[in-house]
């Protein structure tokens, strides 16, 4: 597969104005973070390139065309999804991927689709853009260079230990915990302690 076929000029900008620069500059970090988990853990690096550089393209910063889009083009989202644009934006970006930047890979498209809740069984290209994507270098909360340093050793702790934090944050305030997040937290407990 040639990723230039989507990381081009021309759909770089179009991802630039859909999500705004900083989320632009945001996805080109968690690009370059990714590809250093892919030479760590043996993955292709243009999937992990690609699939990190459209990672969020579905988080527009006009989330009244988004909707609009949804409706235009019938497309299906959970009630909780429809609800909360942080949890959509990841299915929303999978579909966006495929309709508006032609991304047709599998692999690709699950990874943008889970990177926010994680999923159980992931595959090793799901779990690098959900790591990269918490801690590209311009990510700044505590811990965070711990965790990065974590992911370089053992991604399936360090993927443990993200989704704890997140399931706390989520409950402290307040906030729907989608099913999919505790399956997946319950299994990376599982297999990082078989891995013991
Ligand atoms: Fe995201
Ligand atoms: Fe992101």
């Amino acid at each position: 597969m040639k990723i230039m076929t989507y990381i081009n000029e021309e759909n770089l900008k179009i991802l630039k104005d859909d999500i705004g620069e900083y989320r632009f500059n945001h996805s080109l970090e968690v690009a370059k973070e990714a590809e250093t988990l892919a030479n760590i853990y043996g993955v292709d690096k243009d999937l992990a390139k690609l699939a990190a550089t459209f990672h969020d393209c579905g988080k527009w910063e006009d989330r009244d065309r988004a909707y609009k889009f949804i409706k235009l083009n019938g497309l299906k989202y959970s009630d909780e999804e429809m609800d909360n644009f942080q949890l959509l934006h990841a299915p929303f970006g999978a579909d966006i991927a495929r309709l508006k930047y032609g991304i047709d890979n599998r692999e690709v498209l699950n990874a943008i689709k889970y990177h926010t809740t994680m999923i159980k069984d992931a595959t090793m290209l799901e779990k690098i853009i959900y790591v990269a994507d918490a801690t590209e270098h311009t990510r700044k909360y505590e811990g965070v260079k711990e965790l990065r340093e974590l992911s370089y050793i053992d991604i399936d702790k360090a993927i443990l230990k993200s989704l704890d934090e997140t399931i706390i944050s989520l409950t402290k305030h307040n906030k729907y915990i989608g099913t999919t997040t505790v399956d997946a937290r319950n299994y990376f407990l599982k297999i990082t302690k078989s891995n013991n």
